[in-house]
């Protein structure tokens, strides 16, 4: 089902470069809807997308490689405007009788450009002035002769060419990287081929979105049953509140308590959505039955297999007491979409399973529902906002599946997971109240099961450990140990040590990813 907002479409295609989902995100934020395809999508595939202009990525490889990937021609006869970016530059250069040649020198990371016309139809919004800009480069060849017909606009410093446009055709190319961010004025480059070349008016937006997607979940669903793991984070909260809108009682939500949460966590979970939502969510209490499972497991990958299984295993048992379900809602999102499509046509370079319950659709013969699969995190985040879900919701660090227990490190046992609730609790309320949450991507303590020895008054403490971890990233692949201020770790140190009993020591972990990992275990 198409409506409205996917009226105008910008068709990615992907050889293989590490930008193309920012490709995908600057289009989107120009309020236009794109999707990613593999490179060699098909003549009539690419027919029937109907695009209103493509995007063909960058890509790891030379034109000139024994089996370099290629795109189909047809492309060129849709009448569409096409930009290059860096691999894409180069097919489109050699397809209209240009000349690459390799670089002596492989350009990798900053490098200005400058202006080689005096107006360009597009290169006017990135370098706005006659002074150079700065852009990213990532590439071995370089155009070493135009195409007839195309302008050179813009030139690195080393005289390579950066920008080579024909309005005439609507064909553009970049040598540079314009998605990403530190390109400058890149956003709006990309704002200028989408809008101003391929004529889109902005149709992508989140009212719009929810709207469709209420109607397209009305349509799917029918009279039937659906039910949902709702778990507090970010995405299963957005389909929840979106499902509801969708279908109201026909969607039975099931949390599930494993005793790993946060504090408060389950209780904010029911207040959002039962109580004010008014959202039917079944609270299941399974602690005692994580908690005795967990027993004597220290080993890390048993912990986590042992709390995934049981968790499948609780969610089912609740399943099957809701008659007439048919459909199993999930938070699935597009980069998951993506990945998975690309493991299939040999492009993914990082693959990671989707966390959904285990084989469950199939062994309840249930038919999956996915009413996030088109949009990328920052954009449930925005309809999640829209739908009227708390920001604080909307905007939380990703907390991962088996939760606290692999913040405990070692056996997990409840007065350890009481510790470090309450020492977490305190972290996390003096980052929101000094808006250092907001410039963190990820932050929790993490709970020693060590004890050391320290002074209380006039006397001797021996207590367990905490540590806290605040962390910078974007992808969650790599990451830096955040800057935290002294006075604010002094500061959180001493609530710890002064209002959680069992602990008496706090430190910071200075590690970064690689070689440490975001969480202890
Ligand atoms: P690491 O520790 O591997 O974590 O650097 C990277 C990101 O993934 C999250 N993470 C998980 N998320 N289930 C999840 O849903 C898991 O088992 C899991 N393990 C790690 C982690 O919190 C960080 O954001």
């Amino acid at each position: 089902m198409t409506n409205q907002i996917h009226a105008e479409r910008i068709l990615i295609l992907d050889f293989g470069s590490q930008y193309t989902q920012l490709i995908a995100r600057r289009v989107r934020e120009t309020h236009t809807y794109c999707e990613i395809h593999p490179f060699n999508m098909t003549p009539q595939e690419i027919k029937e997308f109907k695009p209103k202009g493509i995007i063909l990525s960058g890509g790891h490889q030379s034109v000139y490689d024994e089996n370099s990937r290629i795109m189909d021609p047809v492309i060129f006869d849709l009448g569409v405007p096409i930009l290059g970016i860096c691999y894409g530059m180069h097919l489109l250069t050699r397809h209209f009788g240009g000349e690459v040649e390799a670089s002596a020198t492989r350009e990798y990371g900053h490098a200005k450009i400058h202006k080689k016309a005096n107006a360009s139809y597009l290169f006017d919004a990135l370098l706005p002035s006659s002074e150079p800009g700065n852009v990213w480069m990532s590439h071995g060849d370089h155009v070493s002769a135009p195409p007839d017909g195309f302008q050179i606009v813009a030139e690195s410093q080393n005289g390579i060419v950066a920008g080579l446009e024909d309005p005439s055709r609507g064909i553009f190319a970049v040598q540079f990287h314009p998605e990403v961010n530190h390109t400058q004025n890149g956003d709006a480059f990309i704002d200028g081929f989408i809008n101003k070349a391929c004529g889109c008016t902005g149709l992508w937006t989140s009212a719009g979105f929810v709207e469709y997607e209420i109607e397209h979940a009305k349509q799917q669903v029918g009279d039937d049953q659906v039910l949902l793991g709702l778990s507090g984070g970010v995405d299963s909260s957005v389909v929840a509140a979106l499902l509801h809108r969708a279908i109201g009682d026909k969607l039975t939500c099931v949390f599930v308590d494993n005793g790993l949460l946060r504090l408060n966590e389950g209780d904010e979970v029911m207040a959002t959505f039962a109580k004010h939502m008014g959202v039917k969510v079944i609270r299941v209490d399974a602690q005692d039955m994580f908690m005795s499972r967990l027993q004597g497991v220290t080993d890390p990958e048993k912990k986590r297999k042992i709390i995934g299984h049981t968790f499948i295993e609780v969610f089912e048992t609740e399943a099957k007491k809701i008659t007439g379900v048919r459909w199993l809602a999930q938070g699935t999102i597009y980069p998951d979409v993506i990945e998975s499509a690309g493991a299939k046509s040999g492009m993914a370079t990082n693959i990671k399973s989707h966390h959904n319950v285990g084989g469950l659709p199939d062994r309840m013969g249930l038919k999956l529902l996915e009413p996030l699969r088109e949009l990328f995190k920052d954009e449930v985040r925005k309809v999640g906002i829209e739908l009227g879900l708390p920001e604080r919701m909307v905007y939380r660090h990703p907390f991962p599946g088996p939760g606290l227990g692999v913040r405990i490190l070692g056996e997990v046992k409840k007065e350890y997971a009481d510790l470090l609730r309450s020492a977490d609790a305190i972290y996390m309320d003096e980052l929101y109240s000094s808006g250092h949450y907001e410039k963190t991507a990820q932050a929790f303590a993490v709970f020693l099961p060590v004890k050391s020895v320290g002074v209380m008054g006039d006397g001797r403490s021996y207590d367990y450990v905490v540590a806290l971890r605040a962390v910078e990233t974007k992808d969650y692949m790599t990451a830096t140990a955040y800057p935290m201020p002294h006075d604010m770790l002094s500061k959180i140190s001493n609530r710890i040590i002064n209002e959680v009993k069992g602990i008496n020591r706090v430190t910071y972990d200075i590690t970064s990813k690689p070689p440490g990992t975001i969480e202890w275990e």
